[in-house]
């Protein structure tokens, strides 16, 4: 499948059309943003690691009955997948109070919540993702009650499934962003990423951030936490 016109360009990905209407080609780059762009750099090798982990992942997760937009790895950095209509919400799970959740509500960075949390950000860079509610989406069109209920469940599920395979390999999956999109007919897929931009992994022994945090909080050292990751969960 040979990539032609450049549809989109991300922060951190590039989407091309290919000769199948349904299906598109991603290019992961190494550019890292934080703090909605203000901050810019490179994690070098960062491309790398997010598509051969995303990918791992999401084939794991198909088999345990997550639909994803997953279709081929074509190299290093590239990969097939299905093309969908992203729905604008950003779906976050959080096991561990961390990042906003600490900053919004006091509650120190590391605490165990008492249940895992759901929250919807609206995917909109000049409102810069602001959270909203499920009333919000729906009252916005954003998405209906039946995809939201779809969305969620597959969410909790994913959180199952990938807290026990990082765990397996040392790693503490403390919150995570997930991205869904619809297929033509309407199915609702996980699509987008999972990787260290978009889930924060702390080091089960250590507590050691694994993730974008370091570079996200400039401490240094994300290059090697990034192949670290893929080290524990690729070998
Ligand atoms: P937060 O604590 O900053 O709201 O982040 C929650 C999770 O979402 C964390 O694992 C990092 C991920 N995330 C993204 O993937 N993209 C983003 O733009 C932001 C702000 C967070
Ligand atoms: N996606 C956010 C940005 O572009 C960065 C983050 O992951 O915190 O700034």
């Amino acid at each position: 499948m040979e990539k032609l016109q450049q549809l989109y360009e991300g922060k951190a990905k590039k989407v091309f059309a290919t000769s199948d209407p349904e299906l598109v080609i991603v290019d992961y780059k190494d550019d890292a943003t934080a703090g909605d762009g203000a901050k810019k750099g490179t994690i070098r090798g960062k491309g790398v690691v997010n598509n051969k982990l995303s990918n791992a992942l999401m084939q794991k997760l198909e088999k345990q009955g997550v639909p994803t937009h997953f279709v081929q790895e074509l190299s290093d950095r590239e990969t097939l997948v299905k093309k969908v209509e992203i729905v604008p919400l950003e779906v976050i799970i959080r096991n561990v109070a961390a990042g906003s959740f600490t900053k919004r509500l006091g509650v120190p960075e590391g605490t165990v919540l008492k249940c895992t949390t759901l929250e919807f950000s609206y995917k909109n860079d000049e409102l810069h993702d602001p959270l909203i509610n499920h009333y919000h989406a729906l009252a916005m069109g954003l998405a209906t009650q039946e995809e939201i209920d779809t969305i969620s469940r597959y969410a909790f599920q994913v959180n199952e499934l990938l807290k026990s395979i990082l765990l397996e390999v040392g790693i503490r999956l403390i919150d995570f962003k997930l991205e869904f999109g619809r297929l033509p007919d309407g199915t609702i897929v996980l699509a987008d990423e999972i990787s260290p931009d978009t889930c924060r992994f702390w080091d089960a022994k250590t507590g050691a951030h694994l993730d974008k945090d370091l570079f996200r909080r400039d401490l240094g050292g994300e290059e090697d936490a990034y192949q670290e990751v893929m080290k524990r969960l690729l070998g």
